[in-house]
């Protein structure tokens, strides 16, 4: 017997792909050293004060800003679409409510594909069709499983209100607030792409093998469900619980500094400076407490974000974008395990846009490993193990 100990493949590998381009793209682009993210090559920033999530999405998708009538109609084919099948209410209702609402999403998300089983890949009223049921369909399911995991039926969607106002109204039966509704579209827009991250990969993996967009869809929920991706959002609010004092802080970090334990809410694989998502919601946050009253989480926030900078910036480790987003949400009174599935009715729009890409130019994505098993091991007898 052998042990493949010595790399014989000429490949360097790369724990967590680092830094290895896996496609190309001209979705999104993101310069870490600067703070720099744009879609389509538009600053982050400008999008985020001028358009809407669903005119993002149509930038995002089809790669340029929609002229007012085009607009008009994928925002009309939207809300005509955002009513789910009551089969695929009646399986959810059979989702134990003690279950996480990123599974009951990926289930959900899944089930699309029964009923849609029809798969076009090279017709364009195709991919125009799906595109419109993701983005249609996703938050009237997370919005479903919140309220029948209470015990209500799910609350109607209302054609007369847009789309983040809408997700709201859902979740509550309440029409929600003018600038509650503007900040929360503006958070769906920060969390819409962002290149060729964990879930992203998920869908052009997926998506390489040419089956549906509603399999590309769940696999990507999956994926951005884990605590290192999309899952950290909650975990910042439960940090800042167990902070509970902005005096505990220091000694917080202290604690993780030293037992090599990482602090939810920072660090990026890309970003070596402060996130400017980050930068972005914050200022979200400080107009809704401006309109709504503070919140002490706030100020933990405040003084973890300064002594994290202090004790871990030389390594480039600030603030992401889910450190902010939670403090978002929470003051928007949307329960905790609710904020990662709004990143996913959110970053739809990237993954459906790379899903498109990846379709443009397609070969089934086959990496190679690096072996480092035994060979012509023996098969041990049952009764000799
Ligand atoms: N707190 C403390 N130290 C950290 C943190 C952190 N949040 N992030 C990284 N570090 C340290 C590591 O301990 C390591 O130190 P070392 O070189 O002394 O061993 C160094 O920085 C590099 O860290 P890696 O884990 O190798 O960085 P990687 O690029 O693999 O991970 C990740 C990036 C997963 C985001 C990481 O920073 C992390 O786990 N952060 C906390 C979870 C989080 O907020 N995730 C959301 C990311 S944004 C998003 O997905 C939308």
């Amino acid at each position: 017997m052998s042990v493949a100990s010595e790399v014989k493949t000429g490949f360097e590998f790369k724990p967590g792909l680092e830094g290895v381009p896996a496609t190309l793209s001209s979705i999104s682009y993101v310069d870490g050293k600067q703070g720099i993210l744009e879609y389509r090559g538009i600053p982050i920033e400008e999008v985020a004060l001028k358009s809407s999530f669903v005119e993002t999405s149509y930038l995002l998708i089809w790669g340029e800003l929609p002229t007012q009538a085009e607009l008009a109609e994928f925002e009309h084919e939207i809300r005509y679409h955002r009513r789910i099948k009551y089969r695929i209410r009646d399986m959810m209702k059979c989702f134990p409510e003690t279950g996480h609402p990123m599974d009951a999403l990926q289930a959900s998300a899944a089930a699309l594909g029964l009923f849609y089983s029809r798969r076009a890949l090279d017709d364009p009223a195709y991919i125009r069709a799906a595109t419109v049921r993701l983005l249609a369909k996703i938050p009237t399911m997370v919005a479903a499983f919140q309220m029948m995991r209470n015990g209500n039926d799910p609350i109607q969607p209302r054609d007369d209100l847009d789309y983040s106002a809408n997700f709201l109204y859902m979740l509550t039966e309440r029409e929600p607030d003018e600038l509650a509704a503007r900040v929360f579209d503006v958070c769906l827009i920060l969390h819409a792409e962002h290149t060729i991250n964990a879930s992203t990969f998920s869908a052009r993996v997926t998506a390489s093998t040419l089956t549906d967009p509603y399999a590309v869809v769940a696999s990507a929920v999956g994926t951005l469900a884990g605590p290192l991706h999309g899952g950290a959002n909650e975990e910042v609010i439960d940090m800042l619980e167990e902070i509970g004092s902005v005096e505990n802080v220091r000694a917080y970090v202290d604690k993780c500094v030293a037992g090599k334990s990482k602090i939810m809410g920072f660090g990026h694989r890309v970003y070596k400076v402060k996130d400017p998502r980050a930068t972005i919601l914050q200022s979200l946050v400080e107009q809704l407490f401006a309109k709504f009253g503070s919140d002490k989480y706030y100020d933990i926030a405040l003084e973890l974000e300064k002594v994290v900078a202090e004790k871990l910036g030389h390594k480039g480790i600030y603030a992401n974008v889910d450190f902010y987003s939670g403090l978002v949400y929470r003051k928007l009174g949307i329960p905790t395990d609710l904020f990662t599935p709004i990143f996913a009715i959110a970053r739809v729009a990237g993954w459906v846009a790379h899903w498109k890409e990846q379709l443009g130019e397609n070969r089934i994505y086959r990496p190679t490993q690096i072996y480092t098993g035994s060979h012509n091991a023996p098969y041990i007898d049952m009764e000799s193990r």
